[in-house]
């Protein structure tokens, strides 16, 4: 029949036009495939208010790279000693700490309001800005760094945080550069410190 003899030469043709397809495809988008891998996408727009009161967003901290992390002030430990950490390491960078930016966002927004946070944050070092927002506010922060938060009852009225500890290394457009934690060796995370202020 005249079908069975179309069949192969129809194959080979359409066989033959899948491969020219996908080759132009691979010759004109190669390059754009490589850009979107090479960023992450975590960080990008956000709107808080610092913990002097003043509105605050990721427009603020571009310009200069910055260290971002989420907790909350009645945190009993992996907080005040992140932001302990982070103290000691802006001392070690000396005049380098200066080219750095570091954000405080709580997760926590019921009970830590600017004042609350100011306060706070007195025991650090005072380029740590505290931010705080609307419980819609933060989520949506807390969605862009695709960080996890939750309350856990406790005795009580009392209730407590369970969230994320992950220090964010932004470059001074905003865009992701790298993790660091509370867990991780001194040398090790002031290293990755020096090389994102070296980056820019
Ligand atoms: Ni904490």
């Amino acid at each position: 029949m005249n079908l069975k003899r179309l069949l192969v030469p129809l194959l080979v043709f359409t066989t033959g036009l899948l491969v020219l397809v996908v080759t132009a495809g691979l010759l004109l988008f190669p390059s754009q495939q490589q850009q979107s891998a090479g960023k992450v996408p975590i960080g990008g727009p956000f709107k808080l208010v610092s913990h002097e009161g003043k509105p605050f967003t990721e427009e603020n901290l571009k310009g200069k790279p910055f260290v971002v992390f989420f907790g909350f002030t009645h945190c009993p430990e992996v907080c005040p000693t992140t932001l302990y950490d982070l103290t000691q390491d802006m001392a070690a960078l000396g005049k380098d700490a200066e080219k750095l930016q570091a954000a405080f966002i709580t997760v926590d927004p019921a009970r830590d309001t600017p004042e609350l946070m100011k306060t706070y944050l007195a025991s650090f070092d005072p380029r740590i800005v505290g931010l705080s927002g609307t419980e819609e506010e933060i989520a949506a922060a807390a969605r862009a760094y695709k960080i996890y938060y939750r309350k856990v009852p406790t005795e009580g009225q009392d209730y407590t945080m369970d969230h994320s500890a992950t220090l964010f290394l932004m470059d001074g457009k905003g865009e992701f550069y790298g993790t660091s934690n509370f867990q991780e060796p001194e040398e090790t995370r002031r290293a990755k410190l020096r090389q994102l202020i070296k980056n820019g």
